[in-house]
């Protein structure tokens, strides 16, 4: 059995940066508002007609590759993270297979939201475990402000999200506790419907309050309606307080199950990244571990909430700015849509 580890590391923010007062040229906002409800002060915004989710998943790949020492033709299985895919169906990762060139390796995608990255980082761990892959890529990417309302009426989301990507290279190590410890992975769909995008779906909206109304045909037809794009049905919903109260509890218990299965405890943290939801979340969590601001990288200031990719941009900065030293306990953690949540322990 070989434990696994990351070998490479990028990121890649897309060039255009739209402050909280750029906003107030779509919306009634102020930049006061949204630093004090979410700690953001800017995100990027990814060229609408020039760059797509793949494409800035292969700047970040890219980086990642390179900085393994492998070539895109080492990749031996792909996994990619989103909730802002390039087509409803096929995924990313064959698109990010075709651009990079790479060989007929298997592709996968997984939709698990702001959890993305570390459910994808855990399915790496176990494909690497088992003997079955040595260069596992695993991508968290999107490009989430293809549909968001950036009008009033959005406000209470669009301004929370960014847009963004970044990768890792998973490879086998036979350094015994190097690596990745241990990953947990949750879910509790009880409040599937407090953060989510109904349409396009193949649900038809059945049983929700605002059930549209479709064209009265025999069979299909139940994509989109022009009414749709008219009342803002299309676009993502949340309960921002029930994401928020759920957040704060199972940020804090996912990390202690991690250290409690490595027999660890929250001083033994020297990093923690959290998925970057709100920085109010992260500084919740911060205390109800009493982790020192040392120990916790923050970066929603500048980026936003890039749900799958936020994890590995930050992880990325933080290690570029030497703030992961090698021997290091580093602890992911994510929590978002479904709802799901999951944590990673890492020896660096
Ligand atoms: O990865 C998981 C992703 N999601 C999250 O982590 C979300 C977690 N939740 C949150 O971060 C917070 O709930 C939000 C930041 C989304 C919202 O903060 P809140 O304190 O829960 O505000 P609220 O939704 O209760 O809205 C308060 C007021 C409302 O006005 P009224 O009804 O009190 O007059 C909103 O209309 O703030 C208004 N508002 C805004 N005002 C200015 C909502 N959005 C904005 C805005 N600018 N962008």
């Amino acid at each position: 059995m070989f434990q696994s580890r990351i070998a490479g590391i990028g990121y890649y923010v897309p060039k255009n940066i739209y402050t909280n007062d750029d906003l107030k040229r779509f919306m009634d906002t102020s930049d006061e508002w949204i630093q004090e409800r979410t700690g953001i002060k800017e995100r990027r915004y990814a060229d609408r007609l020039t760059e797509t989710t793949t494409s800035m998943g292969v700047e970040a790949a890219t980086i990642a590759i390179q900085r393994a020492g492998i070539t895109s033709k080492d990749v031996d299985f792909i996994i990619f993270a989103t909730l802002s895919p390039d087509y409803y169906f096929p995924g990313c990762a064959v698109l990010l297979q075709r651009t990079m060139g790479m060989g007929e390796v298997g592709a996968l995608d997984i939709r698990n939201q702001c959890s993305g990255f570390v459910y994808a980082l855990s399915i790496a761990d176990q494909f690497v475990k088992t003997g079955m892959y040595k260069n596992i890529l695993v991508v968290g990417s999107e490009k989430q402000s293809f549909a968001m309302d950036h009008s009033t009426r959005g406000r209470a989301i669009s301004v929370i999200f960014g847009d963004g990507a970044g990768a890792v290279i998973v490879q086998p190590t036979t350094e015994h506790g190097k690596g990745i410890l241990s990953t947990h992975l949750h879910s509790d769909g009880a409040e599937a419907e407090k953060l989510a995008m109904y349409y396009p779906g193949a649900s038809g909206g059945i049983g929700l309050a605002n059930q549209p109304k479709w064209p009265d045909q025999e069979l299909g037809g139940m994509f989109i309606t022009p009414q749709m794009i008219a009342d803002g049905t299309i676009f993502p919903v949340m309960d921002g307080q029930a994401v928020f109260k759920k957040a704060v509890v199972k940020f804090p218990e996912v990390i202690l199950e991690a250290l409690a299965k490595n027999n660890l405890n929250p001083t033994d943290i020297d990093l923690l990244v959290p998925h970057q939801a709100n920085l109010r979340i992260s500084q919740y969590v911060q205390k109800k571990l009493g982790l020192t601001d040392d120990k916790v990288f923050n970066n929603i200031q500048k980026y936003g909430n890039t749900t799958a990719a936020s994890i590995p941009i930050a992880l990325c900065e933080a290690w570029e700015a030497g703030k992961i030293k090698e021997g290091d306990l580093v602890c992911l953690a994510a929590f978002g849509a479904g709802f799901t949540w999951g944590s990673a322990l890492i020896r660096w």
